[in-house]
């Protein structure tokens, strides 16, 4: 087999071929397979039990080929043995965890990583007796808070919402040093802008549904890494039953085959508009990594390969002033997603921390001011525009 490039096997890995000789994956929906006879079955068994992954299977909540498709396409784009897929970003990271973690156990997580996946470690997996602790995303203080139990170290690279991009090649090294298994959930890079496996870490994570699927019209997740390190999750997850249906494994499969056509069209947007928006006066603060004011420019300079679409940025403006400029936008949906062809923008003092009290959420940096744009693939020129009538609005 060649060795493909990315935007190769965006488009042919993991759809070797059908019986029906069909160019695109065929959607099989049956909850059952067949075996033609005991013996089949039994040999099926006796093959199952010696391997790990099958193509062969038996039950759609044990493997299905539309899904099979899927994940070796998923797992030739990061570079990984296999791919698993489950039926959310949270169900990856939650299966991930669950997984791996038993009592005793220490997790270390960063701190800017989407509420939910912080929400489980501080609630259900403390509950479970598992010891978890947040660090500032950067390697210092990743390896300052190792403890001799510690069994994972998770991080988003770019972080959410305020993009800080974690060294991956020091994570990988720490882990290995150390025995420790390191995961990076790498949702807002995608696979075209770092792979973190080719840095060292031992598992990648996506929650599908943003760029990954990109059409905003998809929930799935993907954990993603060594055959032997992904067969954990796949063995509990036909416990747990967090699959996806062979219609969203489809969709997937054709939103994918552009992944490298709209990741780069993305980031020259993402680039484009936190360039405008560093120099107008109502904008306080952009963080965005492919601007030499983030504080992470050159790790991800090093490391990346585009710095994606989303641009966080925070207003000279309190609460509802920022509500006015979010309304006034017209190009860009309110809604509490990224990464789809369609731009969307959230004010995340009003969307993912709403049940916060200011203090809280002051605590957490998120200010009233704050916006999280995602660009999508229109035209960059349009979409200034649109950012520069909307700023007009705010008056003070
Ligand atoms: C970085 C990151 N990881 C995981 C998730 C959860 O993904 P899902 O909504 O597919 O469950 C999100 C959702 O916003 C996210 O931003």
């Amino acid at each position: 087999m060649l060795s493909q490039q990315l935007d190769t096997l965006t488009v042919h890995a993991g759809e070797d071929g059908n019986s029906y000789g069909s160019v695109t994956t065929p959607v099989v929906r049956s909850a059952p397979f067949v075996f033609a006879t005991t013996a089949d079955l039994i040999s099926f068994m006796a093959q199952k039990e010696g391997r790990r992954t099958t193509d062969r299977v038996e039950y759609g909540r044990y493997g299905n080929p539309t899904v099979r498709a899927a994940e070796k396409k998923l797992a030739a784009l990061d570079g990984g043995e296999d791919a698993v897929l489950l039926s959310s970003g949270m169900a990856a990271i939650t299966t991930l965890f669950l997984a791996y973690l038993r009592p005793g156990d220490h997790l270390l997580m960063t701190n800017d990583v989407y509420r939910r996946s912080r929400q489980f470690g501080e609630t259900f997996l403390r509950q479970m007796g598992i010891q978890v602790s947040m660090v500032p995303p950067q390697v210092e203080a990743v390896a300052a808070a190792l403890r001799p139990e510690t069994r994972m170290i998770f991080s988003e690279t770019p972080t959410n919402p305020f993009l800080r991009v974690v060294d991956v090649d020091a994570i990988g090294r720490l882990g290995r040093e150390r025995g420790i298994l390191t995961a990076i959930d790498a949702t807002f890079a995608t696979p075209v802008n770092l792979r973190p496996l080719a840095h060292g870490v031992d598992l990648v994570v996506h929650s599908v549904t943003k760029y990954l699927g990109g059409h905003n019209d998809l929930i799935a997740g993907v954990v993603i890494g060594a055959e032997a390190k992904v067969q954990p999750l796949r063995t509990l997850q036909g416990i747990l039953g967090n699959i996806i249906s062979p219609d969203t494994a489809y969709l997937l499969l054709r939103g994918l085959k552009t992944l490298s056509l709209r990741v780069r069209r993305q980031n020259e947007n993402g680039l484009a508009v936190a360039s405008f928006l560093e120099g107008e006066a109502k904008v306080a603060k952009v963080y965005y990594p492919g601007l030499p004011s983030h504080p992470d420019y050159e790790v991800a300079q090093r490391q990346m390969d585009g710095f994606g679409g989303v641009v966080s940025f925070m207003l000279h403006a309190d609460l509802m002033q920022t509500a006015h400029f979010v309304d006034a936008l017209q190009l860009s949906a309110i809604a509490p997603s990224l990464g789809g062809v369609e731009s969307l923008v959230s004010q995340p003092a009003l969307i993912s921390y709403y049940g916060l009290t200011a203090t809280e959420r002051q605590a957490l940096g998120i200010c009233d001011g704050l916006v999280r744009f995602s660009a999508g693939i229109e035209d960059s020129d349009d979409l200034i525009a649109d950012f520069v009538q909307a700023l007009e609005r705010i008056v003070y």
